[in-house]
């Protein structure tokens, strides 16, 4: 078997990898036009998670000789919008419901009665609904959905509106979704102070990511004209919000990672990717996880295959792109390399990505057949 790992290793030539590319698009185009462009030709409109991605963005266009504006996949989505419809399942969840406060609000030095750009939504003890800060922290209230309308459980953790959104959806179907009165009473009989529902109206990527990051340059842009993003690249990136029509050179990215829902043994998953892409995925850090996680959640297998392999003379996990790294994120009582079998046989493993619960490393015997993910 060992040997097996040794040809594995030479036989991969290709140094890739796994992750997204920038590329740089020297035309001038308007926001939407870019989009189609970059959607047609590759993966999206940028995205940018960290300030790690920004950097890339900038030294890939400085190295085409170019230093001025660009559009990235940044835009503002102008109509509230409630959490669970991310997943599409719940897209057409929307009843139009709505239960504002008629009190006007202060925010920036100025009083509202409605609505400005960015935004995240709180209900009171009365049942009223405000604008709030996303940043700010209060209670959350989460929804369970079942046969009967659903449930809502309040949780009195203060946390930050995104905070919240992640820990509704990892213990139950989603933040909060309103969409009558008989709900809005459901959920105001259990409040005690101002709390989190799932409403927002926020600046959005283009490919729906759920990144936070923001790099504008100086404040927010409040001006509802401004709202596509240009990044300045001779000024480290920095963003600033621009009329989505003007035209502007722009970043595609391409992301090279591609799941196949097809079950083989983990040796046949190596040899389709390599025969068909690149190689299975090396997962080196916290940022090609958390797209691994998202690719594994689609799987049709309760785990996926990665290129991991336990070496039992060298006594090493290896990823077999060659890649060497420090990153794991094993689930407890994985990842020692081996394990007994039923018939009590230490079994030398695999390493493999739970496609639910808590998304994490498992060792499983090659032979299993499962879904995994290819470097493209
Ligand atoms: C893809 O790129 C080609 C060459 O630049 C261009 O002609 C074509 O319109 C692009 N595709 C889309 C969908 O924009
Ligand atoms: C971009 O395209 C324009 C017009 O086609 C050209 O003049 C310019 O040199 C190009 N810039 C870069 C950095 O490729
Ligand atoms: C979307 O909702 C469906 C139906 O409740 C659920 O089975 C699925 O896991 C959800 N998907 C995500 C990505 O949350
Ligand atoms: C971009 O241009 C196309 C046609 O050239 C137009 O249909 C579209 O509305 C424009 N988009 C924006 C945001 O102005």
């Amino acid at each position: 078997m060992d040997h097996f790992i040794f040809t594995v290793l030479l036989l991969s030539g290709v140094s890739s990898c796994a992750g997204l590319q920038y590329h740089f698009v020297n035309k001038s185009m308007n926001w939407t036009e870019a989009q189609s462009y970059c959607r047609g030709n590759y993966t999206d409109l940028a995205t940018v998670e960290d300030t790690e991605d920004m950097k890339m963005m900038v030294d890939i266009t400085v190295q085409q000789g170019y230093k001025g504006l660009v559009w990235i996949g940044l835009y503002y989505g102008d109509t509230w919008r409630w959490s669970i419809q991310d997943n599409m399942s719940y897209s057409h969840a929307d009843t139009g419901f709505r239960n504002w406060s008629q009190k006007p609000i202060y925010y920036f030095g100025i009083w509202f009665i409605g609505f400005f750009l960015e935004g995240c939504v709180m209900i009171n003890t009365g049942g009223d609904w405000f604008i709030g800060r996303c940043w700010n922290k209060y209670p959350t209230v989460c929804y369970q959905e079942n046969n009967a309308g659903g449930i809502y459980v309040i949780n009195s953790t203060r946390r930050t509106w995104t905070e919240a959104q992640i820990y509704c959806r990892q213990h139950y179907t989603d933040l909060a979704i309103i969409r009558n009165s008989e709900d809005n009473q459901k959920v105001t009989r259990q409040l005690t102070n101002n709390t989190w529902i799932g409403l927002h109206r926020n600046w959005v990527w283009s490919d729906q990511s759920s990144s936070t990051y923001r790099n504008w340059t100086a404040g927010r842009p409040l001006n509802n004209k401004a709202s596509c993003p240009v990044a300045a690249i001779g000024q480290g990136g920095t963003w600033m919000g621009t009329d989505c029509s003007a035209r502007f050179p722009f970043i595609c990215y391409q992301d090279n990672l591609v799941l196949v829902r097809e079950n083989k043994t983990w040796k046949e998953a190596l040899l389709y990717c390599r025969q068909n892409h690149v190689d299975l995925v090396s997962v080196t850090s916290e940022k090609v996880q958390r797209w691994v996680r998202e690719m594994a959640g689609e799987a049709s297998t309760p785990y996926v295959w990665m290129g991991l392999r336990y070496s039992y003379t060298l006594n090493f996990w290896l990823w077999v792109s060659g890649e060497f790294s420090c990153y794991q994120n094993w689930s407890t009582g994985n990842g020692t390399g081996w394990y007994r079998d039923e018939g009590g046989r230490r079994v030398w493993s695999t390493g493999a990505q739970q496609a639910g619960g808590e998304q994490k490393w498992v060792s499983l015997s090659e032979d299993i057949e499962l879904n995994f993910i290819c470097m493209k």
